[in-house]
This record gives C-alpha cells, sequence and structure tokens, in this order.
C-alpha cells in the first residue's frame, strides 16, 4: 500500500538534549516546547534534575507543531552551579546524552557516576575522557575507558585547544560545554563540520561561538570561558533523522506521496536527502522558515518515477548522514544496480555496530552484501519482482536498525519482525502510530513467555 498523507515527525533529539542542557546553564527560565519524549531524552532530564535543575512538564494549547500540548520549564542553576548528584546518573541508550554531560561536569567541582544500559556501557568513552582530562578532570572509567565512569570535576578548569581525528558533534559539545566554565578561549578543531546543534544553541542563549572553516573542510570552533548565558525560548523542530524512516518508505513504496511537516533542514543533517536525490527520488524542501537559529521546512517526498537507481556515496558524507546509513541501505536493497557506501568506520562503535547489523539483516532479507573494514556493497534488487524479505531481525539495543528493517519489509515480498520492537522508544516514540497514519500496517505484539 502506498504511503500518503502528512505528518510531523517528534522533536529533534540532539536538539532536545541541548536545551535542556545548556536551559540548566542558564540563569531563570527556559521554555521548551517541541521537546523530544524519549528514553534517552527523558534520562539526559532526569540527570540535569539530580544536579538541581528545576524541569517540570506542562500541557498547553501552545507547544508547536512537533508536540503541540506539551511544554517544558527549565529552571537553570546557572553556570558553576550544578549540585552534588546523590544518585547515579542513568543516561540509558544514550550517547550524546552521556558525553554532552560528561563534559558540562568535568568543569563542575562536584563528583558523580555515570552509568548506561548494556550498549551504552560498551561505547568508547576516550575521545572525550582524554581531552576533558587535559582540561582538569579526574575521571575514572571502566576498563577501556568504558562506562560506568566516576567524573570529579575541575576545580580549576583549563581551557584547551583540541584537534579531533573524525569528526563528532558529540565530542565538539562535550569540549564546548567544558569550556563554558574554564578561563580563556577553548577550541576545537575538525577534519569537516559536523553538525552544529551546540554552536547554533549557544548563540540562542546569547553565547558568542566563533567558527573558522578552511576551504580543505577544516573547521575550528572556539568560545570563551564564563559567558552569559541566557535562558530563552526554544522550540525544537523535527528530527531529520526520524523523519528519514517514512521518508525511505515512501521513496522504495510506489505510488507513495508524503508531507513530513516542520523538520530541521540544517544542511549537515541533510545527507540522506541529498543522496536518496542522486539515486533518483522525488525530494522538494517547502516552507523554509528559521526558528531559535535552526532552518526548518517541509520535507516532501514522492516514490522515485521509475525506481532508484545504485550510487556510490562518498566517505565525507558521513559526517552529516552519519545516522541514516542503515535506513539508506534499506533504499539500496531496493534500487536498481550496486551501492557501495564508504566511510563507514564509525558505524562499528554506535548504539550497535551498525556496519554488520545491516549486512547480517540484509543477507537475512535475501540481499547480496558485501561487508568491508569500513564499506558496505549492497547489489540492490530494485526491478519488477520486490526484494523477498520475511526475515526475524534482532536489532539488539539498536533502534535504528530496528526501524531500518521494518521500513524494508514495507515494501518486500514478505513481511519482516523485530524482535525487540521496544528499544524504538529510546529514539522516536510513535514511530509505529506515524507510519500506520500513513498508511503502513506495523503490528506489535506482546511476547508472552
Ligand atoms: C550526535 C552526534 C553523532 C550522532 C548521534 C547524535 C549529537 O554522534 O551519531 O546520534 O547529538 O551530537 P558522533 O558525534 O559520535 O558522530
Amino acid at each position: 500500500m502506498p504511503l500518503r498523507g502528512r505528518a510531523a515527525p517528534p522533536g529533534d533529539k540532539s536538539i532536545s538534549h541541548r536545551a535542556l542542557l545548556l536551559g540548566t546553564l542558564a540563569v531563570g527560565e527556559t521554555i521548551i516546547d517541541g521537546l523530544l519524549e524519549s528514553d534517552d531524552v527523558m534520562g539526559t532530564a532526569a540527570a540535569l534534575r539530580a544536579l538541581g535543575a528545576g524541569i517540570s512538564r506542562e500541557e498547553t494549547k501552545s507547544g508547536g507543531p512537533q508536540s503541540p500540548d506539551i511544554r517544558y520549564r527549565v529552571n537553570g542553576v546557572g553556570l558553576g552551579g550544578l549540585h552534588e548528584p546523590s544518585k547515579v546518573l542513568h543516561m540509558g541508550n544514550s550517547g550524546t546524552g552521556a558525553r554532552l554531560l560528561m563534559g558540562v561536569l568535568a568543569t563542575h567541582p562536584v563528583t558523580s557516576v555515570l552509568a548506561g544500559d548494556s550498549s551504552l556501557n560498551e561505547r568508547p568513552m576516550a575521545r572525550v575522557t582524554e581531552p576533558l582530562r587535559r582540561m582538569g578532570a579526574e575521571i575514572q572509567a571502566r576498563d577501556g575507558e568504558r562506562l560506568p565512569a566516576t567524573v570529579r570535576g575541575a576545580a580549576e578548569p583549563v581551557p584547551i585547544a583540541h584537534t579531533l581525528a573524525v569528526a563528532s558533534a558529540q565530542v565538539k559539545s562535550a569540549l564546548l560545554l567544558a569550556g563554558l566554565n574554564a578561563p580563556g578561549q577553548t577550541s576545537v578543531t575538525e577534519p569537516l563540520p559536523s553538525r552544529d546543534h551546540t554552536e547554533r544553541m549557544l548563540r540562542h542563549f546569547g553565547v558568542t561561538v566563533d567558527v573558522k572553516q578552511e576551504k580543505s573542510g577544516v573547521q575550528t570552533v572556539t568560545l570563551n570561558g564564563y559567558p552569559e548565558i541566557s535562558a530563552a525560548q526554544v522550540s525544537v523542530p523535527g528530527d531529520p533523522s526520524s523523519a528519514a524512516f517514512p521518508a525511505v518508505a515512501a521513496v522504495i513504496v510506489p505510488g507513495s506521496e508524503v508531507v513530513l511537516e516542520g523538520v530541521c533542514v540544517n544542511p549537515l543533517r541533510m545527507g540522506l536527502y541529498e543522496t536518496l536525490g542522486e539515486m533518483g527520488a522525488d525530494i522538494a524542501i517547502e516552507n523554509q522558515h528559521d526558528s531559535c537559529g535552526e532552518p526548518v521546512a517541509d520535507i516532501v517526498v514522492r516514490a522515485a518515477e521509475g525506481g532508484l537507481r545504485g550510487v556510490e556515496v562518498p566517505p565525507g558524507r558521513a559526517s552529516y548522514m552519519i545516522d541514516e546509513y542503515p535506513v539508506l541501505a534499506v533504499a539500496a536493497a531496493f534500487a536498481k544496480g550496486t551501492t557501495v557506501l564508504r566511510g563507514l568506520a564509525e558505524l562499528r562503535v554506535k548504539e550497535s555496530d551498525r556496519l554488520s547489523a545491516m549486512a547480517r539483516g540484509l543477507a537475512a532479507c535475501s540481499i547480496t552484501v558485501k561487508e568491508g573494514k569500513d564499506m558496505l556493497t549492497i547489489e540492490g534488487q530494485g526491478g519488477k519482482t520486490p526484494p523477498v524479505g520475511g526475515a526475524t531481525i534482532d536489532a539488539g539495543l539498536d533502534p535504528r536498525i530496528a526501524m531500518a528493517f521494518l521500513v524494508f519489509g514495507m515494501a518486500a515480498k514478505n513481511p519482516v519482525t523485530i524482535g525487540e520492537g521496544d528499544v524504538i522508544a529510546t529514539s522516536f516514540p510513535g514511530f509505529s502510530g506515524l507510519m500506520n497514519g500513513l498508511g503502513t500496517a506495523i503490528t506489535e505484539t506482546e511476547e508472552t513467555s
């Protein structure tokens, strides 16, 4: 059945974490409309409450298009004002929550313990712990620099200039947030620009952030410590990484046309939409406007006339498409010809090893794939008969793998089953309802054992 209609994807996850964090570091009341109420973001809110922030939720008539009835109010403690938490800060499945918060904690003189679920507790933290130690934090992590970890924030923080080997918004943001409560200049240099929501949100809260970009793409972001952080009003736009699932479903199910409303169209998040365009999909951006320093628009997606074609995706695209490779790989399976995805080493350390999860899952759905160290080659089966599908996928604790394979099932000959569908709520609560509202047929069954 074709997908048809309009839907507003939930609030952007990256922006939601940042709005709560900066609201906590500001003095006064920050109002957040459209906050993503996923397990990940709620984990960050709970941790910030334990650190002294007053965070409340209320029903309203004007919460904005992404969640019209809900408004959050954050009463900030002010920069330097965090309280020592009396309990472990549980960051659940969220690498963003854990790494950004670690940055904030590193330059506040309190001691805290951060822990995650079994997926987060296996993810590498050295990329943040090493530079944060140079800023004066004492961090004791589990073997291999993994969570749980104890962070004793520096009483006399030192600003640093740090160069990243791989572009990462989480690491860049952790260091910039740490730099807020250190004297002097903190700067982060990346080989290519990663998503810049922290920089935009800082400016929205009145903080000056300097960005210098070289022709090669190398970029340095600098801020001065101890700025005035002014409480703000934030309206969180829709998440382009969540919109990616109905978008790809619409592209691969013939006869579809959907409008995804109020989505953040920050250029550093648009890699998937650009790639789908190169594959022959019909995608238009309409009604673009600015909201709290972020570009927001409706994304109109129509099924590719004549079908999709395979493409070569260059490694540099990873910095602005990092979370969309699983669902892009699904689109590639439905294209005519071969798709080659390169530069994917970072996918091995996401919520799961996404490179091998995609290779295994696609093979189980009868697609020919080749997994390299940091690349994936997919033999698309676009044509008269759709790919077979029919597999049961173990998504582990990775919501994007679960959602990507449900999208596969929407256009395959046989439906796909996901073992642990609950994990989707860490990232995209209401996924099934939104998709089914557009015409798909996802069913949820309780396991009885
Ligand atoms: C995020 C940055 C990316 C992305 C993650 C969200 C952020 O991680 O994969 O889902 O909000 O800063 P990396 O910084 O590890 O690339």
